[in-house]
């Protein structure tokens, strides 16, 4: 699928891996780019990437991607600005990393994760990118139906395509009960989204990135990483955000890759 002219929605983007690919995806000249995020930061990545481009491609909304009516707001914005909105990688994500169940040393009484955390990565990292998704499917849904345009044949080439962040941790890693949880709860939504949302022509995929050199992979500290991550990695280093990035926006081109995409330089979580 050509990217040019393409209007894109990036959530987490003022960090990381929804950075670098908004930076990859400035390179096709797309129409727009929303770059979405709860941090003011999002307002300087844009100004910097726009200097950068030359002209104005990339727009902040800054808010939390667990609102529904922030979520709308950016899609009616986008939507009477531009028209149909043809790409999403809601890339926000949080970790709240812990064993599911220790022994209180003292007492011998159980400490079992928090709920409430596991609560916020669920909303975060799973049902937001899910209802993320859902809002270009229907954005390009209803720019078809205004042009009087049914079920979509493959004639008409694809209208707009999904990339789900998950990761590698969706296969199971120790300390990580709420966010692995969250990851592989993706892949079910995108194996099924994918299988609605060609009716509208649109694809959906998943992507499952090993660790990468983000502020998110950094606050475990360069000692962990050394000791628990590279003995790991096959690469025997973290991997790059323009790396995945790039894998993301392959994904995106490339209508014959469907599923699942694994981008973990063969890291394996130990037993
Ligand atoms: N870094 C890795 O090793 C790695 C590996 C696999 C998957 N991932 C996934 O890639 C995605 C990006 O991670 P990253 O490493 O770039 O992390 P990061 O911490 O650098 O960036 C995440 C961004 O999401 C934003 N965010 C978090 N909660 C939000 C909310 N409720 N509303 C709006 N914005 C919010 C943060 O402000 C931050 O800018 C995440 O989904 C993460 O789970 C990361």
């Amino acid at each position: 699928m050509e990217l040019k002219n393409k209007v894109a929605v990036v959530t987490g983007g003022a960090s990381g891996i929804g950075l670098a690919t908004c930076e990859k995806l400035a390179e096709h000249e797309l129409k727009a780019i929303a770059l979405i995020d709860r941090s003011a930061a999002v307002h300087d990545a844009c100004e910097r990437l726009n200097s950068q481009i030359g002209w104005e491609m990339v727009f902040p909304f800054a808010g939390d991607v667990t609102s529904g009516e922030f979520r709308n707001k950016v899609f009616s914005n986008l939507n009477s600005r531009f028209g149909a909105v043809h790409l999403c990688i809601p890339a926000a994500g949080i970790t709240r990393d812990r064993l599911a169940v220790r022994l209180d040393r003292e007492t011998g009484k159980p400490d079992i994760y928090p709920h409430e955390d596991f609560e916020s990565v669920i909303e975060i990292n799973m049902i937001a990118p899910i209802y993320w998704a859902f809002q270009i499917v229907a954005s390009v849904a209803q720019d078809r139906a205004r042009r009087g345009l049914g079920q979509w044949e493959p004639s008409e080439g694809v209208q707009g395509s999904i990339v789900l962040i998950g990761s590698v941790s969706s296969a199971g890693n120790k300390g990580q009960i709420s966010y692995a949880t969250s990851k592989a709860g993706l892949e079910g939504a995108q194996a099924t989204l994918a299988k609605e949302a060609i009716y509208h022509g649109v694809r959906c995929s998943i992507i499952h990135p090993g660790y990468t050199d983000t502020p998110m992979v950094r606050t475990l500290g360069d000692e962990f990483v050394k000791d628990h991550i590279l003995p790991q990695t096959q690469l025997r280093r973290l991997l790059r955000p323009e790396e995945v990035a790039d894998a993301i926006c392959f994904m995106l081109r490339n209508s014959a890759v469907s599923g699942a995409l694994w981008v973990d330089a063969g890291w394996h979580s130990t037993a």
